[in-house]
């Protein structure tokens, strides 16, 4: 994964740490839109939805200004369903580089020009759902010829050489058998991996978890054999400790101590504050003080131990760590990556 220049990352170090006791949020993911081209098995968007009160692009700076967060995932519904994305991703960003931006997107809409047009835009990072190394991936989201295209698309786009390109794998009871086929596949195509786990939390369903101790043995060996994997490129994106707690995440069956509205919170596409994609008490910008003291000091969830969650659940200090580490052993591919785990969704 693509290291970030030293300045930026500094940028990104310093305003994390004002914000961390500033108790400003850390990651904010905008949620662009609730509409989706997928009908995704382990999700609770799918299909069209009422897109009229969407935000529009130049109202994301003042949310900006107010958040100020150093990463940014602009995700949905499938943000690349909104035709004015790219000028969303405009009035996110400003002159310093700041913030660390990550598109989150199942790519059924990418084309090459667009992959180019929201990296001048500011995209730091594509993250690309892949659940199966194959066309079993479109019966899984609900959407014929989804893999083909990413079969296509995926490999062409990493051949311009930004390494700016990271699978989203998430692990649930289908495809837990599959995670080092997953890499393969990363690897086949030229772009980095990351690991996210399945929650029941939003639709309900139970069975996409890992219930049994033979997948929990899955879990444990595919895991062991990803860890041989590294190397110094850090094309395996998640941290070793986020492997390991998501190994444990599912083995006790969740993780208390969530501080989802605090570190970080999701805008949703009408602009209302929401501690997570999957807790819908919903504030107004100017009420975020009120969200930490009704939900944040009292939330006892532990349901998911998803990629924005399992990355601000940490230390300062080992956050800090995690971050800086690279600049003094990093040997990377096209020399640019920013720290494990904040180059993710
Ligand atoms: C909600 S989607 C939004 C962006 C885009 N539509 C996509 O699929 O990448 C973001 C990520 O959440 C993951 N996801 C969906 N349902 C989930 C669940 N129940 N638990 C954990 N992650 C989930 C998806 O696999 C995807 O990688
Ligand atoms: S995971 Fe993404 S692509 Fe699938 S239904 Fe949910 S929002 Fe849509
Ligand atoms: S554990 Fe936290 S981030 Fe996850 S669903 Fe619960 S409140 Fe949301």
């Amino acid at each position: 994964m693509r290291k970030v220049p030293l300045i930026e990352s500094l940028g990104i170090i310093g305003r994390g740490s004002l914000n961390w006791f500033a108790q400003r949020p850390i990651v904010v993911s905008f949620e662009v839109t609730d509409s989706c081209t997928c009908y995704c098995r382990h999700c609770d968007h799918g299909g069209p939805k009422d897109d009229s009160r969407n935000l529009r692009p130049s109202d994301y700076r003042h949310y900006m200004d107010t958040l100020r967060p150093c990463v940014v995932q602009v995700s949905g519904g499938e943000p690349l369903l909104r035709d004015d994305i790219v000028e969303i991703v405009r009035n996110i960003q400003s002159p310093s580089g700041l913030p660390y931006t990550i598109l989150v997107s199942n790519w059924s809409h990418m084309t090459e020009d667009l992959y180019l047009e929201l990296r001048r835009a500011g995209i730091d990072q594509f993250s690309v759902s892949l659940d199966f190394p194959d066309e079993r991936h479109d019966d899984f989201r609900g959407h014929p010829g989804l893999y083909d295209h990413l079969n296509r698309l995926v490999p062409k786009l990493a051949a311009h050489g930004f390494d700016d390109i990271v699978l989203n794998s998430c692990i649930t009871s289908e495809n837990v058998a599959e995670i080092n086929l997953l890499a393969d596949k990363a690897q086949g195509w030229g772009v980095n991996i990351c690991y996210s786990a399945y929650s029941p939390r939003r639709t309900g369903c139970r069975d996409y978890f890992l219930n049994t101790p033979e997948q929990l043995a899955v879990l444990r060996r595919e895991f062991a054999r990803v860890e041989e994997r590294r190397d110094g490129t850090n094309w395996i994106v998640n941290a070793p400790t986020t492997i390991e707690a998501t190994r444990q995440y599912f083995e006790n069956r969740g993780t208390p101590g969530c501080k989802a509205g605090l570190r970080f919170l999701v805008v949703t596409c009408d602009g209302q504050l929401q501690p997570c994609s999957m807790q819908f008490q919903r504030y107004p910008l100017d009420e975020r003080g009120r969200m930490i003291e009704e939900f944040t000091s009292r939330n006892t969830c532990d349901e998911c131990y998803v990629s924005i969650r399992s990355y601000v659940d940490k230390s300062f200090p080992q956050l800090l760590w995690e971050n800086v580490r690279g600049f003094f052993s990093f040997k990377g591919r096209n020399g640019r990556s920013i720290g494990s785990d904040s180059a993710r969704a």
